[in-house]
């Protein structure tokens, strides 16, 4: 998730170009770049790093009439997915010895195809990135006419897109386009600022157009021309932003926690998309670098991570001896680092990591090379130093987590990690028609996350009840163990309760002692194997006068009449709803802090990338 700015009108277009960048930076943040088109033809500036890194290699622009004088322009802060942080990496991308400029959000999916074919033809490319391929795409296509050019690529590309573009021999006109990432028309008075969401356009316009997928707007002298890729002319309503800039950033979200639960679907899709192969029942990993044959040798999948990576690792380890019959193991970072831990070249190490800056588990990273085990990373910051180290792996693309209390990198680590265990399997035992269940249903991960998401009012409704207290238990066996860890790490983490994750059957060995009507249970009890044995344990704790919040599978009046309290999910396979649950659980955590008047997305004492042991 990058974010994109783009200006035509009549003021000087660095200034507002450069603050546009700076309200889009939570989207991305590794470089940033503009293009100007100046008298002298287009001008491209970009500089690895924060956007005040670009400002400040910009020098005294504000008074320089090459920038004063240029009134349309492209910009663009980069949310690496292909290719490390660089500037030769960042946006916009020339083409055509800088004839055409041009800065994308999204993936191409196909884009090594399209550069393989380019390239026979002599375009000569400057970065590792998909994006620069659509550049001399349209480049290849162009014959006098911008708009035909971009057509025709676009007609061309796999994967999702937002794009602004301009032409040395088309000045004054810009052309934004979209298919998966948003792109926003901002109406100005004899002017048009565009962006990736409404926080880049709300101090100069509340009037704005929201193009849909497939759209193409040709923008110049204020007006602006919408089309489809058929070019057929389309209207498209004019919508009033009525938000502050605050609540833009956050996209009409309280809190980021919030907007990053509501944007898991997309994330997921992102996660999983180009890597499920529906036909063949398997998963394609490619950041991997290992052969189906290669896998086969590994004897353990060993993970390591910290917090919530580490509980997404467990499921990992379930997933991997359920799919593949395989020895999986999790480990604790900092204990595997210290431990002298027996691993080597039959292992296949994962080290899960939202900011791939952990401390502990950089190490752990760094142990494994040393005792010869394949090490590979699962992590969000793309070109981050575990990333680096590595050197394979798998991106989550889940786009920036801006929250402290992560959520949407758990539910895409978990979505990674089905992934390679069903690729593991495939290499094993697993039959064709299996791998063909497993990969549909890993396919259906979004729309039950969002079934879930529809029930936020409900969630808040139950989470009332549990303001008031000040220690929780969270119980569940087998998949839904993770489940219960993650679910207590949330609560604590922004809320402040005092929560413990059991395995439902550990309760009666100790923890049991603890429960009266202050000590609230939440109980993973969602239909699947274990639910019974759950739910006489949940049978055990109400004798206690503990009140009882299940998370239930929709329908199910059985388990409903065993609770208190219930958060219905729809019936997915267990270690589905290790995503599908935890969902309602990050709901069911940010509204009690939300009630309890918790800082959400700072809390107290945590950082959101724990750099140091
Ligand atoms: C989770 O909400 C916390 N922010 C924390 O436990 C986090 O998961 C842990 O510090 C690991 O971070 P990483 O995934 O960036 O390595």
């Amino acid at each position: 998730m990058c974010g994109i700015v783009a200006y035509a009108g009549v003021r000087a277009a660095t200034p507002i170009l450069l603050q546009g960048l700076r309200k889009l930076e939570y989207r991305g943040y590794d470089s940033a770049g503009i293009a100007i088109h100046r008298k002298d033809g287009i001008k491209i500036y970009k500089q690895e790093g924060k956007v005040s890194n670009l400002v400040d290699s910009l020098g005294d622009y504000q008074h320089d009439p090459d920038h004063e004088q240029a009134h349309v322009g492209i910009a663009h802060t980069r949310w690496a997915t292909h290719g490390p942080p660089t500037t030769a990496n960042a946006h916009p991308h020339p083409a055509g010895n800088g004839r055409i400029a041009l800065v994308h959000n999204g993936i191409i999916e196909n884009y090594r195809g399209l550069k393989a074919k380019l390239a026979a033809e002599g375009h000569i490319f400057l970065s590792d990135t998909d994006s620069e391929v659509l550049a001399h795409l349209v480049d290849h296509y162009y014959e006098g006419d911008l708009l035909e050019a971009i057509t025709k690529a676009l007609k061309e590309v796999d994967g999702t897109y937002g794009i602004a573009c301009i032409c040395e021999d088309e000045p004054g006109k810009l052309i934004v386009a979209r298919k998966g990432s948003p792109i926003v028309i901002g109406l100005g008075d004899g002017e048009t600022i565009v962006a990736s969401d409404a926080s880049a356009i709300i101090s100069h316009t509340r009037q704005a157009i929201y193009l849909d997928d497939n759209d193409i707007a040709v923008i110049e002298d204020g007006k602006v021309d919408i089309r489809t890729l058929d070019s057929s002319p389309v209207q498209r309503d004019i919508a009033d932003i009525d938000w502050s800039a605050d609540a833009a950033e956050k996209g009409g979200y309280e809190h980021y926690m919030l907007k990053e639960i509501f944007e898991q679907p997309e994330a997921i899709r992102n996660a999983i998309r180009g890597r499920v192969d529906a036909e063949r029942g398997t998963a394609v990993l490619s950041g991997l670098g290992l052969t189906p044959r290669e896998l086969v040798e590994f004897h353990r999948l060993l993970i390591v991570g910290c917090g919530t990576s580490l509980n997404a690792g467990l499921v990992g380890e379930y997933a991997v001896e359920d799919f593949a019959a395989m020895l999986g193991e999790v480990e604790q970072a900092a204990e595997f680092r210290y431990r002298n831990p027996i691993v080597g070249s039959k292992d296949l190490v994962v080290a899960i990591s939202q900011s791939g800056e952990t401390a502990d588990t950089l190490a752990a990273v760094r142990e494994a090379i040393d005792k010869g085990a394949m090490v590979a990373g699962l992590v969000n910051v793309v070109g981050s130093t575990i990333a680096r180290e590595t050197g394979r792996g798998i991106y989550l693309h889940a786009g920036p987590e801006i929250s402290v209390a992560s959520t949407k990198a758990f539910t895409c680590q978990v979505s990674v990690l089905l992934m390679i265990a069903l690729k593991l399997a495939r290499g094993r035992r697993m039959s064709l028609q299996n791998g063909r269940s497993i990969a549909q249903k890993i396919l259906n991960i979004p729309s039950l996350v969002e079934r879930v998401l529809a029930k936020n009012d409900e969630i808040a409704k139950v989470a009332e009840h549990f303001v008031k207290f000040e220690n929780m238990f969270y119980i569940g066996r087998g998949y839904m163990f993770p489940v219960a860890l993650e679910g207590a790490l949330k609560i604590k983490e922004i809320s402040y309760i005092h929560a413990e994750a059991y395995n439902a059957a550990e309760l009666k060995h100790g923890p049991i002692a603890l429960l009266d009507e202050n000590m609230p249970v939440v109980a993973l009890m969602n239909k699947g194997p274990g639910q019974e044995k759950t739910v006489g344990n949940v049978e055990e704790c109400r004798a206690r006068k503990a009140p009882v919040l299940g998370v239930i599978t929709e329908g199910d009046d059985e388990a409903r009449e065993a609770c208190d309290w219930v958060i219905e999910i729809p019936e997915c396979p267990h270690f589905i709803a290790t995503i599908v649950a935890t969902t309602a659980l990050q709901l069911f955590s940010y509204h009690v802090a939300r009630l309890r008047g918790c800082s959400i997305d700072q809390p107290r004492n945590l950082a959101k990338s724990v750099t140091v042991e």
